[in-house]
């Protein structure tokens, strides 16, 4: 599993960096990144989810 973060759709609300700090970073300007290449590790994949579902703009995607 892994994680994407759609950079047109992020408004830089910060629900992924909160939730999922192993999964996401933050930009200088509070847009999300996404760490390393996206992997999910083992067992974060409840975490990864959490993420999807709290952000308001449907900006991250699972692949
Ligand atoms: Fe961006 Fe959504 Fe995270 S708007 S900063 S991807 S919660």
């Amino acid at each position: 599993m892994k994680v994407r973060i759609d950079p047109e759709r992020c408004q830089g609300h910060g629900r992924c960096y909160d939730l999922a700090p192993d999964l996401f970073g933050e930009d200088d300007e509070g847009y999300g990144l996404v760490t390393g290449d996206g992997s999910v590790p083992a067992g974060e994949e409840h975490t990864a989810r959490l993420a999807v579902s709290n952000c308001p703009e449907r900006a991250i995607e699972l692949l």
